[in-house]
């Protein structure tokens, strides 16, 4: 790697998230985009797939054409189990190859609970310890001496970003909260069609997941850090509109705590991190304002029942949820500004 540049490639670059992974990573300072790889579509240009994508870059390659001596950073936007292969295939070989996978291949800490949530056999079960899952700004310890960034999922984003402090602050009860969350349909990737039953994506709304969504494993493992007492409800939700999650989130405050303490609390613990926009308390929020960025827009609100309030946390899936936050968590590996290539 020269000095200030570093090389990357990106699998999975014709994606949902690999596009906007692609288009991010082509105006960022320090990055040369080496390798473009996909499955199909080999030796198209990429701006083929996304007009937005302005700068001169490599055509689509498959991933057996990357020399991998020339690479410093994958980026890994596949779909689940496929990120462990690749990774284990290249692990060992190259030593100074570090990976940034956006799947949920390492974000469960436990093989078991990998395989019973996904259905798949893990294939590098000896490298989940050695990954680190990682919401920048919930990680403020150093990232720079690991190779594998797991990167959190969409809906985990949403509500571990609003609800972690104010647990680890103690300033709400781990019971009863009720977590409802709507998200977009680039949510299921490029073939969302072949994932779900109804047909009328463009106008109508569909809960799915109701009785365990793939997530709630996610969220659970990391709420466990925290308390073992969380308890937790978390209904998905696809809206007829292509990105963005609004997820809203029903808590109990302590009694002695006040909506404003919460609003504080939340201000003061995000006061360094440019992206979490914590509103004023009462602030009707929607994923209008966060679509196209890397911005996690935070609301409280008051409900008409004692103690019950209700948090708004709106991003979009496709940047915070997905490639601006891996883009984010380069930056922390290599000691860059966090906001670098994402404003
Ligand atoms: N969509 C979201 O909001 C979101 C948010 C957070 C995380 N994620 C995660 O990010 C990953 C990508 O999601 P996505 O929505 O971008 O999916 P997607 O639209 O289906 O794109 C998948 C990409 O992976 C490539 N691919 C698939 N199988 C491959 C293989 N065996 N070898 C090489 N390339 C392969 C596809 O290329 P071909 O078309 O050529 O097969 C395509 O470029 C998933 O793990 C997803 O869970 C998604």
């Amino acid at each position: 790697m020269s000095k200030n540049i570093i090389n990357v490639a990106v699998a999975g670059a014709t994606g949902y998230v690999g596009l906007d992974l692609v288009y991010l990573l082509s105006k960022h300072p320090n990055i040369k985009i080496s390798s473009l790889c996909a499955q199909k579509n080999i030796g198209r240009k990429i701006n083929s797939f996304d007009k937005r994508i302005k700068a001169k870059l490599p055509n689509i390659t498959n991933l057996k054409s990357v020399n991998w001596d020339n690479i410093d950073l994958l980026f890994l936007s596949l779909p689940n189990g496929e990120a462990q292969k690749l990774i284990k295939k290249l692990y060992d070989k190259y030593s100074n190859l570090k990976f940034i996978d956006l799947s949920a291949d390492f974000r469960l800490e436990k093989k078991s609970e990998y395989e019973k949530t996904y259905n798949l056999t893990h294939r590098a079960k000896n490298l989940i310890d050695k990954s680190v899952y990682s919401i920048s700004e919930l990680k403020k310890e150093k990232l720079n001496n690991i190779r594998i960034i797991s990167n959190p999922g969409c809906y985990p984003t949403s509500v571990q970003i609003p609800l972690i402090p104010l647990l680890k602050k103690k300033l709400i009860y781990t019971k009863n909260i009720t977590i409802d969350s709507k998200s977009g349909y680039s949510g299921a990737g490029k073939n969302y069609r072949s994932k779900f039953n109804h047909k009328n994506f463009y106008s109508s709304t569909y809960a799915y997941g109701v009785i365990n969504h793939r997530h709630v494993a996610e969220i659970d493992q990391e709420f466990k850090k925290i308390s073992k007492n969380i308890e937790f409800t978390f209904n998905p939700h696809l809206i007829p509109a292509f990105r963005g999650i609004l997820s809203s989130i029903y808590v109990y405050k302590k009694d002695k705590t006040t909506i404003n303490k919460i609003v504080n609390a939340l201000k003061k613990f995000y006061k360094k991190d440019t992206f979490i926009r914590i509103q004023k308390v009462n602030s009707q929020i929607g994923t209008g304002n966060v679509i196209g960025t890397n911005n996690c827009d935070i609301s409280v609100c008051k409900t008409r029942c004692k103690n019950k309030i209700v948090i708004f946390c709106a991003i979009d899936n496709l940047i915070k949820g997905a490639s601006g936050q891996a883009i984010q968590n380069m930056n922390l590996i290599y000691k860059l500004r966090q906001t670098l290539g994402l404003q």
